[in-house]
């Protein structure tokens, strides 16, 4: 082979690869396919969230709420269809453990369509991009001893530092005593708009009404799964309750990267309603279909279209129930 045909193969090669490698770092399913081998491969579990508990309860929204939104879910009280949950693929984490976000979806069910959430207990996101994100699920896959390659990951958090904001987030707090006793983030940027067309950026948050964290002490004496007999113990009383807050944003504040909190103690907030949670349902309930926070909206609310992560998460969430129901 001639040097020059030699020299146009291998660019040729590399465009290939260069292209495979961008296709890939975009694909939904790659990073689907990354969230369940760093969680060991599970079948027919979550792709996040594996572990959890599938619940049902009512929201009622506050009397100023349609004042921010025109959404039939914040005029009238609406059913409710939610689900408590640990981060990650494997269905077998310990509720002890720290550094792993809790999961708090809700869907809100409206004559004219649902309206979702699906909220974290932290108030950022782990990646900013989805080619960083499936580089942080990659860098997590178990080696031949079951655990992730350290120095791989201790490389990654230095070249990408905001990656770990809520790991570091996490850390700072106690673990919660029930997966009712924390406040969950929706993280990204909504905007709400009302019957008047006028419009405002927020973030969203479920503020728990009985907030509790446990001592080391507390956290030792506890076995690997307490969360879902606690929830039953707490409903057995009575409603766990959860105020949905809407922070509003102040120009600069942004709504493309959610690995950045805003500055929430400097932010004016509104109550829009009271979630209720009043018991447990059979797991096939939540089972069936996904949380979906992007298609399942109304008109009044609104995801961010500058936040690459959000959009993602629509497709991301279909590839993880097609795997999960085969
Ligand atoms: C702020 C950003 C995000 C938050 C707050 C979040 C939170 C959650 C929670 C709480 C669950 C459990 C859902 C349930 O109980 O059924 C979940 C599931 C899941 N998440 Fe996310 N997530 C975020 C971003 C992403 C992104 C960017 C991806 C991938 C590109 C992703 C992929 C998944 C997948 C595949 C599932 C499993 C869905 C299913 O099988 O039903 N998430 N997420």
């Amino acid at each position: 082979m001639s040097r020059t045909r030699a020299l146009f193969g291998g660019l040729a090669a590399t465009a290939c690869l260069l292209t495979a490698a961008h296709a890939e770092e975009t694909d939904p399913a790659a990073i689907v396919a990354g969230q369940f081998a760093a969680g060991g491969n599970h079948a027919g579990v979550r792709a996040s969230g594996a572990k959890g508990v599938c619940l049902k309860g009512s929201f009622a929204p506050a009397s100023g709420a349609a004042t921010l939104s025109k959404a039939p879910h914040f005029a009238k009280e609406v059913p409710v269809t939610a689900r408590f949950s640990m981060g990650g693929s494997n269905p077998k984490v310990s509720d002890k453990v720290k550094p792993v976000t809790r999961g708090l979806s809700v869907r809100m069910s409206g004559e004219a369509g649902d309206m979702v959430f699906v909220t974290i207990s932290a108030p950022v996101f782990s990646a900013k991009t989805p080619a960083q994100l499936l580089e942080f699920v990659r860098v997590r896959a178990p080696g031949p001893d079951g655990k992730p390659d350290a120095e791989k990951v201790k490389a990654f958090a230095a070249a990408n530092p905001e990656t770990t904001r809520q790991a570091a987030w996490l850390n700072a707090r106690p673990v919660p005593a029930s997966f009712a006793g924390v406040d969950y983030w929706a993280v990204h940027a909504y905007t709400l708009t009302n019957a008047g067309g006028e419009t405002k950026t927020a973030r969203l948050k479920f503020v728990a009404a009985d907030k509790a964290g446990l001592s080391d002490d507390e956290l030792k004496a506890k076995p690997d799964s307490f969360y879902a007999d606690e929830l039953k113990e707490r409903l057995a009383k009575g409603p766990a309750k959860f105020d949905l807050v809407a922070v509003l944003g102040q120009p600069g504040d942004t709504t493309s990267d959610p690995t950045v909190a805003w500055p929430e103690d400097e932010r004016k907030a509104e109550t829009l309603g009271t979630l209720s949670i009043t018991a447990i349902e059979p797991d096939a309930t939540c089972d069936a279909r996904t949380f979906d926070p992007v298609v399942d909206l109304p008109e009044g609310v609104a995801g961010p279209s500058d936040d690459p992560m959000f959009a993602i998460r629509s497709p991301a969430y279909a590839v993880s129930v097609s795997r999960r129901a085969n």
